[in-house]
């Protein structure tokens, strides 16, 4: 695979190319200077992959313009202070890896991999007993993504008959665990990212809390400055080994499209989108449906869901699948009493309110997820796993 890193600072473009050697498989140039300043990048030898850093509000300009002119080339952007909105626009013109600035070489070598496995062709699939990834995320905040991602989590767990992880990647307010526990985490995502080299199942189990049975939370760290301890390639594998662990990963989101949600999304077997029946929401719904567009996420792998769903609303479902051009929608019921009272005492809808309009509705989704009649087995080795993590403690 060829590499051209572009950086305007030499001393990223040595370490990078250094780290960079250590894959007998990357064949790298480099090319000392601004973007902007670059006249033809894609010419007789033509890069398979194009690592930019950007400094500049030009840089990035010329950036998106090469990349939207190029769409045949990966890309790997670095840059620093990258607002949700340029990550948006990066991704509108396909870019997938973003690395913050300062970028350490050894993560520009693990990117630069994970772009390589991407463009090999597929492997004959190996029988593999992963669990499913599911993303929720909130096309706005307060669509109640975190309620349905915490209700849906326990459903599934269905009272131990299934392993299920609900993963907190919602880095800076991240509230998951708090809708299905009172009682304060282990441990959390950052605090595994910085024990990333020793991770394995029995520490990601160590972090966790078991709340209810079968159903263990990886909640967000409690400061919002620890999210930047999290690296994409941090999540990316606590999420791969989360998948191996259990039958279901529900990962939430949050609102914020970073680097590291974008591993989750990418990651997700399927990922739903959460919005209620208002203009801002359908809005942003519409915006967030652009971006599933350019990441050319397949339609199935997009569920949307219709959250608080009351007759007589300004909106209609029909206005919402004609707007966003979408064929399904899901909806569950607004019912204040019984999600105001779950979200404040910590406790699945369910134990709350187990015949309301929206514990059924839950309920169905749930099943629609995992049909009662084919509930998996429970595998030899997560019991041996359960032994150990518990004998560990
Ligand atoms: N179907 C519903 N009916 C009534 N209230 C709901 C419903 N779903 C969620 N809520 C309420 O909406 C609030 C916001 O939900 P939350 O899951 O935190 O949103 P998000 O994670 O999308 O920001 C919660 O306090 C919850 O009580
Ligand atoms: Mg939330």
């Amino acid at each position: 695979m060829k590499i051209k890193l572009i950086t305007p600072d030499a001393r990223h473009a040595d370490d990078w190319k250094q780290a960079l050697l250590a894959e007998p498989a990357f064949e790298v140039a480099t090319v000392v200077r601004a973007l902007r300043d670059v006249n033809v990048i894609v010419n007789g030898s033509r890069p398979d992959l194009a690592l930019v850093e950007t400094t500049t509000a030009e840089d990035f300009l010329a950036f998106e313009a090469l990349a939207a002119r190029h769409p045949e080339v990966d890309y790997v952007l670095v840059g620093n202070a990258l607002t949700p909105e340029l990550l948006l626009r990066a991704m509108r013109v396909g870019v997938r890896e973003v690395l913050e600035a300062p970028t350490a070489p050894a993560d520009v070598l693990a990117t630069c991999r994970r772009v390589l496995r991407k463009r090999a062709p597929a492997a004959p699939a190996a029988p593999r007993q992963a669990g499913q990834v599911l993303a929720m995320v909130s096309c706005k905040g307060g669509s109640g993504a975190t309620f349905i991602a915490a209700n849906l989590a326990h459903l599934l767990a269905d009272g131990g008959r299934r392993r299920v992880a609900l993963v907190d990647m919602n880095l800076q307010f991240g509230d998951a665990a708090l809708f299905v526990s009172s009682e304060t985490p282990q441990s959390n995502v950052a605090e595994v990212a910085r024990n990333i080299a020793r991770l394995d199942a029995d520490l990601l189990r160590a972090s966790m809390s078991e709340v209810a049975p079968g159903l263990w939370v990886l909640a967000a760290p409690d400061d919002p400055a620890s999210a930047a301890d999290v690296q994409p390639r941090h999540a990316r594998q606590i999420l791969e080994l989360a998948r191996e662990m259990f039958d279901y990963v529900i990962v939430d989101t949050g609102r914020s499209l970073s680097a590291v949600t974008l591993q989750a999304l990418d990651l997700a077997d399927r990922v739903y989108a959460v919005l209620q029946l208002t203009l801002p929401f359908i809005r942003d719904g519409k915006r967030l449906r652009d971006v599933f567009r350019s990441l050319d996420y397949p339609a199935h792998k997009i569920q949307w869901i219709v959250n608080r769903h009351q007759k007589n609303s300004q909106f209609t479902v029909e206005d919402l699948r004609k707007t966003l051009q979408i064929a399904e929608v899901i909806t569950l019921p607004n019912h204040y009493e019984a999600a105001a009272a779950a979200v404040n005492q910590g406790v699945p809808v369910k134990e709350i309110a187990p015949t309301s309009s929206i514990a059924r509705s839950l309920r169905d989704l749930a099943e629609s997820i995992a049909p009662p009649a084919a509930l998996p087995q429970r595998g030899g080795w997560f019991s041996g796993f359960l032994g150990n993590g518990a004998a560990a403690r």
